[in-house]
């Protein structure tokens, strides 16, 4: 059971979550984070929390869907504009797969761009939005975990979806989890602040994806290519015999070994 109280009680961060949104049902926790934006009421590392949504996001316009019993949050920040802001997202899922490992001793790996995996299953993923105004970007970093629910994304049968539940010895305290999940997001926000590269290689021990093969489409022709790793924008890097691609986002994407 949710509850914000619990929540506070395990939170040790110094900004992160200092302030929670919580709510039994809403729309989408991003959606709330960007209502708060514009209306100028959301600070430094707000945190927004549900039980469920009706409107869940998840990339490239999927509906996340988020049945009772699966951790959704969005966070809130803001950071200069730069050629790491991508990066964002890589933090998040640094600091979700240490949280994960911390609370039940399930060690999840990434996979590009924003996925949570265990095995090939999908365990959760990240939806990072951004407003920018002059130098400064805006951020509301969402995570979807399926702690105590399984969740099926309708429109990516590509793999299966897994929970917390079905992996970890012990069922999964998810306001726990929340408070873990913002320490970790913390610690990592920071490194990402002062030293971004650590947080491309942090990403690449745990995603396992260099030297595997991949198959897209690249101006109407197939490439197959091997990865090679990311680059400072999270940019996935390939090449094969006759050169080298990048790949920005996984909308050509036809099949990876990964
Ligand atoms: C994906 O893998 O496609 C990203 C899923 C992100 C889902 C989370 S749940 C909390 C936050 N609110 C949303 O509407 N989406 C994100």
């Amino acid at each position: 059971m949710i509850n914000k109280d619990i929540i506070q009680k395990f939170m040790k961060t110094n900004q992160i979550g200092k302030r929670i949104f919580y709510f039994g049902y809403i729309d989408s926790t991003n959606l709330e984070a960007a209502r708060l934006i514009e209306t100028s009421k959301a600070q430094f590392g707000d945190v927004i929390v549900t039980k469920t949504q009706s409107a869940g996001k998840g990339q490239q316009d999927n509906v996340w869907q988020s049945p009772e019993g699966g951790l959704y949050i969005s966070i809130i920040t803001a950071s200069k504009v730069s050629e790491y802001s991508n990066l964002i997202t890589f933090t998040a899922g640094i600091a979700c797969i240490e949280a994960i490992k911390n609370i039940s001793g399930v060690k999840a790996d990434l996979k590009w761009v924003n996925d949570i995996m265990y095995k090939g299953n999908k365990l959760g993923g990240i939806l990072t939005q951004s407003f920018t105004r002059g130098d400064i970007s805006t951020n509301i970093t969402g995570i979807g975990i399926n702690a105590n629910s399984v969740n099926i994304n309708a429109d990516n049968k590509s793999y299966e979806a897994v929970s917390l539940t079905e992996l970890a010895e012990n069922s999964v305290d998810i306001n726990v989890l929340i408070a873990e999940i913002c320490l970790c997001f913390e610690k990592y926000f920071s490194v990402y602040q002062q030293n971004p590269e650590k947080i491309v290689s942090t990403w690449l021990k745990y995603s396992n994806i260099v030297g595997k093969q991949i198959v897209f489409d690249n101006d109407d022709a197939e490439i197959v290519g091997t990865i090679q790793g990311v680059n400072n924008s999270g940019h996935l890097i390939i090449k094969n015999e006759e050169k080298s691609f990048i790949l920005t986002s996984t909308k050509g994407i036809k099949s990876c070994l990964y």
